[in-house]
């Protein structure tokens, strides 16, 4: 069996084609074309330009996910496509190609949740070759920056506890099953990558701002780090305690210069967006620092330290309470290096439990993790219940705030 996925939700046009043999998940090929660069220059994602972008490139991604895998129309049993949640203006290209596509080759269309593809990531092993390719260059031109490698869904276990975190959402969800979902709990304002992004926008740091933060932290703990110790958040504090730095910028009531919002509440809910404030205050008080390169690192070492502590703190809550066979991470935030590292020492502690996290290629917007969610969706369905996916081809919208369900 062989699917085509469409991924056009934010900034990213992405198709690919994924192959089922009723064991095996194969990505036989993934096309990502990133406007990254052009919304750049704004500060973050212009929901009509993005659209427009999307219409210049669907065909071309689809044509060369389709050349990639060396297939023809004629070889596709069923297409898949985000649906939501995601910008109107951007699901709508990819939701308007996937239906001209599926009534002209008579294919049946399949709408697919986002989240519940970055969930699906994660099942996906790793391939070698490069995934991602910038839009600044042609599609011709990085050919060989594209996937054809086969490899394997991970076997997972359940009940699965699962953390989104991605530029519009903050979920912790409990799976019983595949695609059962329970919503735990989410963020009541800002999104994780959401605050990212606003904090490097205030430490004059480009879009998007998740990735710069995450290098510059990384850079200030290599920097700093005492390999005495593995508790490297227990150095930080020890080593900013006696530091210039500490002693100049401390807060009164705390080791901690932000706060971790939440974290003590007795529930699955997150805010950031006090976070956030609390960044702009510390910034507007030290305002003559902005410029000096190793208080911007230290910001955003801090920054960081208190989103991960808080994400890492709420899911091993929500481990204690439902222990769960797997725990995963999910979403564009899930790339970060940071919170990887302490997820997997956390869930470590608990021998019992498995930690999946996505490849890198996978952790961003791609469509590989459509496909995935959409092949083994389709694989599931009863005849009676393929046949009514006929009709997507003319009625399917894509929906902003589609739930997972
Ligand atoms: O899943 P995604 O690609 O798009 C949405 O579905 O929203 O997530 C994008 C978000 C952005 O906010 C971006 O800043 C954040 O993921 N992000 C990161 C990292 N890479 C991407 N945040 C922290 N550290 C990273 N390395
Ligand atoms: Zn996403």
């Amino acid at each position: 069996m062989k699917l085509l996925a469409i991924e056009t939700s934010c900034d990213e046009t992405a198709a690919a084609i994924i192959g089922y043999d009723g064991a095996t998940v194969s990505v036989l090929s993934s096309i990502v074309s990133s406007q990254a660069d052009l919304h750049a220059k704004w500060g973050g994602v212009i929901p009509n330009l993005a659209a427009r972008e999307h219409v210049q490139n669907i065909i071309p991604v689809v044509e060369s996910a389709l050349r990639e895998a060396a297939i023809t129309p004629t070889d596709i049993d069923v297409i898949a496509v985000t649906e939501g949640p995601g910008l109107i203006p951007a699901l709508l290209i990819g939701v308007s190609a996937a239906k001209t596509l599926a009534l002209t080759w008579a294919k049946p269309l399949i709408g697919v949740n986002h989240l519940e593809g970055h969930i699906y990531a994660n099942f996906l092993n790793s391939p070698n070759d490069k995934l991602r390719m910038t839009n600044s260059e042609s599609i011709s031109e990085n050919r060989n920056l594209q996937t054809q490698s086969k490899f394997e869904i991970q076997h997972s276990k359940f009940p699965l506890l699962a953390l989104i975190v991605s530029g519009g959402h903050t979920q912790l969800v409990l799976m019983h099953d595949h695609f059962q979902y329970q919503l735990l709990g989410e963020t009541d304002d800002d999104a994780a990558g959401e605050a990212f992004d606003k904090v490097a926008k205030m430490l004059n740091l480009p879009y998007p701002g998740g990735p710069e933060i995450g290098k510059r932290a990384d850079e200030f703990r290599i920097v700093n780090s005492d390999s005495s110790s593995n508790d490297e958040l227990r150095v930080t504090n020890d080593r900013l305690k006696n530091s210039h730095i500490q002693s100049k910028f401390k807060n009164r009531n705390s080791t901690f210069i932000f706060p971790r919002p939440m974290l003590d509440s007795n529930n699955y809910h997150f805010s950031f967006s006090g976070l956030k404030t609390a960044v702009l205050y510390f910034l507007k008080k030290h305002e003559g620092e902005i410029k000096n390169e190793k208080f911007v690192d230290m910001v955003c070492h801090e920054f960081q330290e208190a989103v991960v502590d808080t994400l890492v703190g709420k899911t091993e809550r929500a481990l204690q309470e439902f222990q769960p066979k797997t725990v995963i991470i999910a979403g564009g935030v899930s790339a970060n290096v940071r919170l990887r590292e302490r997820m997997k020492t956390m869930v470590a502690q608990y021998p019992d439990y498995q930690f999946l996290m996505p490849p890198f290629q996978y952790s961003l917007d791609n469509a590989a993790m459509i496909g995935a969610a959409g092949i083994l969706r389709y694989a599931r369905m009863s005849e009676a219940e393929r046949a009514t996916l006929k009709v997507n081809a003319l009625s399917l919208e894509p929906s902003a705030h589609l739930p997972l369900q």
